[in-house]
């Protein structure tokens, strides 16, 4: 799990590309021959021309059938590089781009808690192909076009100064004003396509939020609405799009004119030298096809280069925000973590979440192995907290905690979370059928065990209600499944996991009380022999708890049984006091009954 991904766009090119040298060295090579096919030809073409000027009778010589066969030959290689390139590309493309998502996938799942609260779902995966898609573009525009463009000037220059100097520097001249003047106007032309870009992303997230929400419009009736707010948004992108189509038209017209003029050039000085006799019909042929060739070759490389300027661009800004180091990490020594009793010790632990109050302040707390402990204390006082932080989702700020005598931090995120089997408050599925989303406790279960499991969490019972049995999909996070029938499958996963440790955050507070008290019966020869903590704001519950911990404003305060904790008049003695229906408040007495005075008067 230590694996890194080199953070800068060159090294994490090269951590892809380099279990593929072969592939990469005769890539280039073939590019470097592929490009100086053209300038071969004009030249192989210069010399037929020249051979037939000075034959007189019509018959063949063997230069000019040597020169056909060069050309054939020419082309021929030329044909094969092509394919061969073709070939390479659809080989190793492939492969190279599955391991570049596979890899940064597997990095990312090593973030954190903070790192997925921080960023939203779709953004990270939308990051992770950008980089994918972009990456593969620059490799293979550097890799084909742009070298190949690079031979092929090479080869132009050689032979446009071996016929005259002076076709060389008016080449050289123009190429260096092109270069310069394009790369200059085309900062406009990104400016103006950034402005495109972020138009056209302005209605993509408009159409998201206004599909997520299709729920309201309809209750509020709001289609006609909808429509014409996007239609605002529509507009821009129509407006920044002609700008930057226009720019792009006048830019490419002065591109052109510079072509023009210097094709002009070479043609005075061709047909001056020509008529000094200073060069052969050949020649002139040769250096105008040359110079028409070259220049859009040079043309169409610039905008080559721009577009992989824009793939790095890109590439660099998602490899930022996605290859970040993970925050929690597996040290390098670190040891699985054995459970035997399941003792679990906080040590002067102290913890904040980023700039905000500090929890547990140095309180020292030992749970023993096989005790049951109840969490209670209002919303927002720390017992979510206190758990994230013995599954290590985050790290406390000082202190320790350790599980049968091992600190957590020095073994394995995957053998301490492979120990605790937790069911969340708001369990989330996957969008896979039933069958795999219980199965995902231990994924070596039998189809009958999967059904046991659900059994002993009263959910088979729903689940052969559905059309499509253990089959059916349960939409995305599990949207199709109530709260409560999620609920029902994060036990039966929990079940399946069979771990030592069993940790329930409201495990059953979306249940009607028929169902949770079912639940509730499955659940204790489950807690058997485990350690178990349950945040619970039920009191039935707490009565057949060893012990209960009472949380305030991010301290424990009380701790102790049921009895005694009643006995001492605190704050459990308040939450027990105000109980309504069975259940312990949720917020404070005086919130409560403020709430209650408001409402009084209406009703
Ligand atoms: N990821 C987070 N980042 C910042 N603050 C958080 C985060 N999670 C919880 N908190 C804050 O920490 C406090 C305790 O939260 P929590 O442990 O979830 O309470 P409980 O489970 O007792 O209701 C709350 O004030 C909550 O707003
Ligand atoms: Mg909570």
């Amino acid at each position: 799990m230590s694996r890194t991904l080199p953070k800068q766009l060159l090294p994490f090119i090269w951590h892809f590309l380099k279990g593929y040298k072969f592939f990469v060295v005769t890539f280039a090579f073939l590019a470097l021959l592929t490009g100086s096919w053209a300038p071969l030809n004009s030249i192989l073409i210069k010399y037929m021309i020249d051979v037939l000027g000075k034959v007189q009778q019509s018959h063949m010589s063997a230069q000019i059938i040597w020169l056909a066969v060069f050309f054939l030959l020419n082309f021929g290689i030329h044909n094969l590089c092509w394919r061969s390139l073709e070939y390479l590309n659809y080989r190793f493309q492939p492969v190279i781009k599955n391991q570049i998502i596979s890899e940064t996938f597997d990095y990312v799942h090593g973030q954190t808690q903070q790192f997925f609260q921080d960023n939203l779902a779709g953004r990270i995966a939308s990051q992770i192909n950008t980089i994918a898609d972009n990456l593969e573009r620059i490799i293979h525009e550097l890799s084909q076009h742009i070298l190949r463009t690079l031979s092929q000037l090479v080869v132009a220059f050689i032979s446009m100064y071996s016929v005259h100097p002076s076709f060389f520097y008016i080449l050289l001249t123009w190429f260096l004003v092109f270069t310069v003047l394009s790369l200059r106007l085309s900062k406009r032309f990104i400016h103006l396509s950034e402005h495109h870009a972020a138009s056209e992303a302005i209605v993509s997230g408009q159409l998201v939020d206004s599909i997520t929400n299709a729920n309201n419009v309809r209750i509020f009736s709001r289609k006609a609405y909808e429509k014409s707010y996007l239609e605002k948004a529509l507009l821009v992108t129509e407006k920044t799009f002609r700008e930057k189509e226009i720019y792009i038209l006048k830019l490419s017209f002065l591109q052109g004119s510079s072509l023009a003029i210097m094709i002009g050039m070479m043609l005075f000085f061709l047909i001056d030298l020509r008529i000094k006799q200073k060069v052969s019909i050949g020649d002139f042929a040769l250096i105008l096809g040359l110079a028409v060739q070259v220049g859009y070759m040079i043309w169409w490389g610039m905008e080559q280069v721009q577009a992989v300027n824009k793939a790095i661009g890109k590439c660099k800004q998602s490899l930022m925000r996605l290859l970040t180091p993970w925050e929690i990490k597996d040290r390098e020594d670190a040891r699985p973590l054995q459970v035997e009793k399941g003792e679990i010790t906080f040590s002067g632990v102290r913890f904040g979440y980023r700039d905000s109050q500090l929890f547990f302040q140095n309180k020292s707390v030992t749970i023993a192995g096989d005790q049951k402990v109840g969490l209670v204390g209002y919303s927002g006082s720390g017992k979510s907290t206190f758990i994230n932080l013995i599954l290590r989702l985050y790290e406390p700020t000082s202190g320790s905690i350790f599980i049968d005598g091992q600190n957590i931090r020095e073994c394995t995120q995957e053998s301490l979370r492979g120990a605790i089997a937790m069911i969340p408050q708001d369990p989330s599925l996957f969008h896979r059928s039933l069958m795999e989303n219980i199965r995902y406790g231990r994924i070596s279960a039998t189809d009958e065990e999967v059904i046991d499991a659900a059994k002993r969490a009263h959910a088979h019972e729903f689940i052969a209600q559905l059309p499509e049995g253990y089959n059916a999909l349960v939409g995305e996070r599990g949207v199709k499944l109530s709260g409560g029938q999620r609920q029902r499958i994060a036990i039966a996963r929990a079940i399946l996991k069979a771990a030592p440790i069993l940790i329930l955050d409201e495990a059953t507070s979306q249940l009607d009380s028929v169902t949770e008290s079912l639940i509730q019966e499955s659940l204790w020869p489950l807690m058997r022999g485990k350690t178990a903590i349950v945040i619970a704001h039920r009191l039935s519950t707490l009565l057949h708890m060893d012990r209960i911990l009472v949380f305030d404003q991010g301290k424990i305060v009380e701790d102790g049984s049921h009895e005694v904790l009643l006995a001492q008049k605190g704050l459990y003695r308040t939450l027990w006091d105000a109980q309504i229906g069975g259940f312990l408040p949720d917020r404070r007495v005086e919130d409560c009954s403020v709430k209650r005075k408001k409402i009084e008067p209406g009703t």
